[in-house]
């Protein structure tokens, strides 16, 4: 399923596509339907969910897909087209662009909310620095430079003393891993691109869970690839997990170039894949041919019980079937921007020479900050955890007081809670919080075609100081939700 139309003319979405992106737009009262119905389109251009210079449909076809009048449909474009959303030319149409002013937005725009302090940043789920650590290790570096100065310090793979040191660690996590089965990139969101490059064309399908990762499912689409949701499916309250049956009959029944999946701590619902689940994922690559994108960015944020071995180990360790991606953005820090993808060395080669399309290699002084982190890396993962155990429960605890409708998922790893908010309100709670200065990635982020407007990411990485101002505020929020108007100013995710 996919709902963008691209051809070397222009790119269009179709009425019928665009009905099912707008999902549950409707005003419960019914009045003030063409504002709701701007209001709504106006969300998904600024979230990034329709992409900019689309063109949209036709007033009359968009009416007929909504079973609204077309005047209505009239008066939500001329909203639009006040508010800087929509331009059109006479008598050819009318495309998506970002309002005059929010891409000069500033240094503390949703996009790049620079210690803002007046801001609480829930749309990135990701910790601050350990900056005791970051600091050491930083001093470190610096020494460890002079090594490189008298080179070039270019390496489309990456600094041999960060690949040998990220190989350590997967061996040491339980899958033997050699320096030449790594390559390293510019964080998990390179590395996830990067392959899509290498192993996807334009018109492929690709199988992701749904819900997934955002930024996964735009690079598919910048890929021009087409996405195959797989449902996870809800278990106990708030929990999802695979339905490997569901998995097996998507890739027999839309033979998919390739199976991107979040097997740990799963972004966004934190839903973790178990041993014999990770076998069988192996063995139906191997049976179909299919390669798996194993995304471990979150994959060292286990709160409780050991962590499975990672996909690879169950029968592929130096297959080029599995691609596993990897990040130091979430167990260290985001702003090192370094990551890796792990493979069979052949395939290392391969997509380091189409890496030179894009950039040539990482900054040496970040990769070698990164060496010595992930050198030493067990007593960060320890404190890690153990803030993050205590970060999640008492997160949990406030909710059940303050939002007792909420039905939120307990995840056993990553930094994140995936909310059951009872009604399918999630991107006008967005809207509202915005408002409030609380920055929020909406349940439909997360999926294709609208879907889940029920369900809200809420992550616990706020300093514990900052949970209860942001708590007051998304009960503001929550109260406020009938007047509420989408966020003016595009936001990023993570
Ligand atoms: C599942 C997943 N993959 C990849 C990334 C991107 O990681 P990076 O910040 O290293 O680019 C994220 C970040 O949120 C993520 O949650």
């Amino acid at each position: 399923m996919d709902l963008l139309h691209s051809d070397d003319v222009e790119r269009r979405i179709g009425a019928r596509s665009f009905a099912r992106l707008l999902g549950d737009w409707r005003p419960p009262t019914g009045r003030g339907i063409s504002a709701a119905l701007a209001d709504r389109v106006r969300l998904l251009v600024l979230d990034g969910r329709l992409p900019l210079q689309m063109r949209v449909p036709a007033e009359r076809e968009l009416a007929g897909a909504l079973e609204v009048s077309r005047t209505t449909v009239a008066a939500a474009y001329e909203i639009l087209r006040d508010g800087g959303i929509l331009h059109s030319r006479r008598g050819s149409g009318s495309w998506t662009q970002l309002p005059k002013g929010s891409a000069e937005a500033g240094m503390s725009s949703p996009f790049s909310p620079h210690g803002d302090r007046t801001l609480f940043d829930l749309a990135h789920a990701a910790l601050p620095a350990p900056a005791e650590e970051l600091r050491r290790a930083a001093a470190q570096a610096v020494q460890d430079l002079d090594a490189h100065l008298g080179g070039h310090g270019y390496d489309l793979l990456g600094l041999p003393g960060l690949r040998a040191a990220v190989a350590r660690r997967f061996t040491a996590r339980g899958l033997p891993t050699t320096p030449d089965q790594i390559l390293i990139t510019a964080g998990g969101q390179a590395a996830i691109a990067l392959v899509l490059a290498t192993l996807v064309n334009p018109g492929d399908r690709v199988l992701v869970e749904h819900p997934t990762y955002p930024n996964a499912l735009d690079a598919v689409r910048a890929r021009g690839a087409r996405c195959v949701p797989v449902p996870l499916e809800p278990t106990t309250a708030g929990a999802s997990a695979w339905d490997l049956d569901l998995v097996t009959a998507a890739v027999r029944d839309a033979a998919p170039r390739l199976a991107y999946l979040v097997p740990d701590h799963q972004n966004p619902t934190g839903a973790l894949l178990d041993g014999a689940g990770r076998e069988r994922l192996v063995a139906l690559a191997r049976r179909t041919g299919t390669p798996l994108l194993i995304d471990e960015t979150l994959a060292e944020l286990t709160l409780t019980d050991p962590s499975p071995l990672p996909v690879a180990a169950h029968g592929a360790p130096d297959s080029a079937l599995v691609v596993t991606v990897g990040s130091a953005a979430k167990v260290l820090w985001g702003g090192l921007r370094i990551g890796w993808i792990r493979t069979a060395a052949p395939m290392v080669r391969r997509i380091g020479a189409l890496r030179a399309a894009t950039d040539l290699g990482g900054p040496v002084l970040e990769q070698l900050l990164a060496t010595r982190l992930i050198d030493d890396l067990e007593p960060v993962v320890r404190a890690r955890r153990a803030e993050l155990a205590a970060a999640r429960d008492h997160l949990l605890g406030r909710l059940g007081n303050t939002f007792p409708g909420w039905v939120p998922s307990r995840p056993s790893g990553g930094l994140s809670l995936w909310i059951d908010l009872g009604a399918p309100v999630s991107s006008r709670l967005v809207g509202a919080a915005r408002r409030e200065d609380v920055l929020l990635a909406a349940g439909p982020r997360f999926g294709l075609a609208g879907a889940f407007e029920r369900y809200l990411r809420l992550p616990y990485t706020l300093r514990r100081d900052r949970v209860e101002p942001a708590l007051d505020r998304l009960v503001t929020a929550w109260h406020t939700l009938d007047e509420a108007h989408p966020e003016t100013e595009p936001t990023a995710v993570a």
